[in-house]
Order: C-alpha cells, then sequence, then structure tokens
C-alpha cells in the first residue's frame, strides 16, 4: 500500500462545535426545533440535532419513526401516524420511553416551540445507546427523537403534468419489514436513486407474485375502467395513513356517482396497466396522478378526474376535518 500523509486533528469541544456548525452552513437545513430524550429538552440549533453513533439506530438500523404534517397551524392524523408508530415498535421490539400519551405532548410542545405553522414532524424511536454490538444493551434507555421540519417538495409540474414511474429491479422487502416503520429504507432509497437515474421520477415495488407493492415514500392506487377505486392489500405495504383516509373520503365519490365502488385487493401488474387512473398517494406528496408506467401511458396521459378529487377531499379534510389537533404556540 502506497504510504499517504493524511494529516488528523485532535479536536476540542469547541473545535466539534464549530464543526457542526460549518456543516449546517455548507449545506442549510429548515428544521426548525429538535427534541431528543437524550438531551433532555428541545434545541433550534440544527447543528445541536444530534444523536450519540452508538445508538443502535444509528449502527445497526434497530429504530423506527413516523412523520405527520403540520397544516394551517395545526397537527393532522397524529393519532393515526402514532397508532402506527406504536405498532411498529411493538414489532421492532423496542422499548418505548414513557405512555403515549406523554410521546403526544412532547410532539404537540415540540410544535409549539418551532412557530412552525406549516410543514412536517418526523419522530423516531431507537434502542438506546451503549455499545456496538446487535441487541441492545442491558438497561439502555430508549431514545425518541421530534424533529419539526419544513417537510418533504416535490416537483410542481407533478400536478400539473403528473408523475413518471417504473417498475423497480430492487426486490421488495419481506412483509414483516413493509409494515413496519422501521429506519431502514435502503431498499426505497435505491428505488428511488434508480428511477431518478433512468429519467423517471420515482419507482414502484412488485411483490414475489406478481401483485403491485408500493413506491418509496407513497402508496399507489388505481381507478379501474369501469370506476373502482382499487388499492393493493396492506399485508405486503406499509399501511399508508393517507391511503387509509381517502379509502373512508373516497365513498363520497361513490355517493356523488364519480366511482362505482373502493376495494383493497391484490393488483397485477397487468391490471394496473390498464387503469384508466392510477395515484401516488402519501402525507408528503398527498395525491398525484401517473401518467406513465414504464414505456406505457396511463388513462389519457394526464392527470385524472378521481385524482384531483380525492385531493380536494384530502385538502378538505386537513383544513377543516375531525383529525386536526391545535398546537399551543
Ligand atoms: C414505504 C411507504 N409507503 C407508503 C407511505 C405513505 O404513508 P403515509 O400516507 O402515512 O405518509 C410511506 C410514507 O410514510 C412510506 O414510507
Amino acid at each position: 500500500m502506497p504510504a499517504t500523509n493524511v494529516s488528523l486533528r485532535m479536536l476540542s469541544d469547541q473545535d466539534v462545535l464549530q464543526q457542526l456548525r460549518a456543516l449546517r452552513q455548507k449545506q442549510p437545513v429548515k428544521f426548525t426545533a429538535f427534541y431528543s430524550s437524550q438531551l433532555g429538552g428541545i434545541v433550534t440549533d440544527p447543528a445541536l440535532m444530534v444523536i450519540p453513533f452508538d445508538d443502535h439506530m444509528v449502527h445497526r438500523g434497530h429504530g423506527i419513526f413516523d412523520t405527520a404534517g403540520i397544516v394551517n397551524g395545526k397537527i393532522y392524523d397524529l393519532d393515526a401516524h402514532l397508532d402506527r408508530f406504536l405498532k411498529s415498535a411493538e414489532r421492532s421490539k423496542l422499548k418505548l420511553p414513557g405512555m403515549r400519551e406523554e410521546m403526544r405532548d412532547i410532539i404537540i410542545k415540540t410544535t409549539a416551540a418551532s412557530g412552525r405553522r406549516d410543514g412536517s414532524i418526523r419522530y423516531w424511536l431507537s434502542s438506546g445507546p451503549g455499545n456496538l454490538d446487535l441487541t441492545p444493551v442491558a438497561g439502555a434507555d430508549p431514545g425518541f427523537f421530534v424533529m419539526i421540519f419544513a417537510g418533504l417538495v416535490y416537483p410542481e409540474k407533478w400536478k400539473t403534468d403528473g408523475v413518471r414511474v417504473m417498475t423497480t429491479t430492487y426486490p421488495i422487502k419481506p412483509p414483516l419489514y413493509a409494515i413496519t416503520k422501521t429506519t431502514n429504507y435502503m431498499p426505497n432509497v435505491l428505488m428511488q436513486m434508480e428511477a431518478k437515474e433512468k429519467g423517471f421520477d420515482n419507482g414502484v415495488f412488485i411483490d414475489h407474485d406478481g401483485h403491485v407493492g408500493e413506491s418509496s415514500n407513497m402508496n399507489v392506487a388505481f381507478v379501474s375502467q369501469d370506476d373502482v377505486l382499487v388499492h393493493p392489500k396492506f399485508d405486503h405495504i406499509l399501511s399508508g395513513c393517507t391511503s387509509m383516509r381517502l379509502l373512508e373520503l373516497a365513498r363520497k365519490l361513490v355517493k356523488s356517482g364519480q366511482l362505482k365502488d373502493v376495494k383493497v385487493t391484490d393488483i397485477t401488474l397487468r391490471d394496473a396497466l390498464a387503469a384508466k387512473e392510477m395515484l401516488l398517494i402519501g402525507s408528503s406528496v398527498k395525491v398525484a396522478g401517473i401518467v406513465q408506467w414504464n414505456e406505457h401511458k396511463i388513462g389519457n396521459g394526464k392527470p385524472g378526474p378521481i385524482a384531483s378529487a380525492l385531493l380536494a377531499l384530502l385538502e378538505e379534510d386537513m383544513r377543516s376535518g375531525d383529525r386536526l389537533i391545535d398546537v399551543p404556540y
């Protein structure tokens, strides 16, 4: 091996802080408040939004997370997201840092401290620090973290022109890991990178039986030629809180005659490609019409009427529905 002359500094506490701040200057972030059970409170300086390297969420991926939205100064559908968070914790054998009500209260108070009236709340549960083994350290306190941030932003043309997706070449997660919102998103990350490299907006997983799964951080759904809204079953994909809510709200479109029915069922790629409309659904994207899958045009190649009707129903629910929580700013 050739000799190199890398010079390494020994850093003081001040050097570390300075370096953390320099990193944030290089890559500005829109993080407005961060709660950490390990720090014992809330920080607003992004340089201080850190987690110890030996936390098993960092080096073993033993952690879970969830994300809820802040809309016009209220938190939308937090209880559905918290229910899913607790189910993910149980499946991952993670201890809780306290009662559900305490975690809920911390989420609401961190949102208030941030002052942010529109954006996202992402929160994590980790198995805690203590060593570099696999199983949690005896007596380790689980870590609970809450980040208030601007939220994910997608290009405006996703709304106006629709989204183009491809079947990913990456294998879908086995059902247990797909239904659990763990911090291991490697397949989802690789799928999105692959799609972008190939000139698409996103990818879609197909399962081993040839059934449509989900996208990177969004669910997919279809409007069949006979006007039925069809959604893949939730036994091999994440139970999207947005999809769950929309499956209820879509009943209004059945009443008004825009849809014939709403069904959750296995969907083959062939059925998917024959759809009148295809939708991407999730807390960050809300509802977007998919207009192309691989080389196939979906419907007439434009976002369809059910996509806009569902988006309108969701936006109304976010503005004035019964799933809003007041934030004590
Ligand atoms: C893999 C995956 N599928 C679907 C979704 C959509 O879920 P939600 O509607 O709760 O945002 C998400 C986002 O959390 C996700 O990460």
